[in-house]
């Protein structure tokens, strides 16, 4: 009686440990999926809203100045968010290929890639306002969004997963 209920515990404690070691591992890789995921997301959500204004600026459909600042808006919201923390360690292209292309100088030039988000967030202060003041100023502001966007993406993102 003795024994088996000794045996019972050991063997509890085996599957535990067990348990412990077999979902460690892959903890660590989600970590990195929902990381890279996250920041792709806000990159989509951003470029979906954006998009509305550059067809606007090339007038494929109708300037409204209401529904460009609206999105201008949404963009700005999504730019105030701490978009740099995103960029976990271990998390660059040649550290995982296929699923990201954040370039190694996001974390080798921190300081100039934070200096990206913030001049888009001063940009973003400007666009909300300047898209619905007018078609002319809406595409003067379509204009420094794709630069801000752009100007970033030159420097720190690859071509290709
Ligand atoms: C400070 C730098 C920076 C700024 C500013 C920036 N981006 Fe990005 N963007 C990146 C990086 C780095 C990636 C690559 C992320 C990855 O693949 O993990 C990226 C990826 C993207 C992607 C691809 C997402 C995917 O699923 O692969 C889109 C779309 C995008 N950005 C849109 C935008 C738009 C629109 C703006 C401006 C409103 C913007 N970005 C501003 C750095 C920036």
């Amino acid at each position: 009686m003795h024994h088996s209920s000794e045996l019972r515990r050991l063997g509890a404690c085996a599957l535990a440990a067990t348990l412990i070691a077999a979902t460690a591992a892959p903890a660590l890789a989600d970590e990195a999926d929902m990381v890279t995921y996250a920041r792709q997301g806000i990159m989509n959500a951003m470029q979906w809203d954006a998009n509305v204004i550059y067809a606007m600026a090339k007038g494929k459909i109708p300037y409204d100045a209401e529904v460009a600042s609206e999105r201008a808006a949404k963009i700005q919201v999504l730019a105030g968010y701490d978009i740099a923390s995103l960029f976990l360690d271990g998390t660059s292209k040649p550290e995982r290929p296929g699923k990201t292309r954040a370039e190694p100088s996001v974390w080798d030039e921190p300081l100039k890639f934070e200096q990206g988000l913030e001049d888009l967030r001063a940009a973003m202060a400007n666009v909300v306002t300047q898209v619905g003041a007018g078609e002319e100023e809406m595409i003067a502001a379509a204009t420094e969004l794709g630069q801000t966007c752009g100007g970033c993406h030159k420097q720190f993102r690859a071509k290709e997963y």
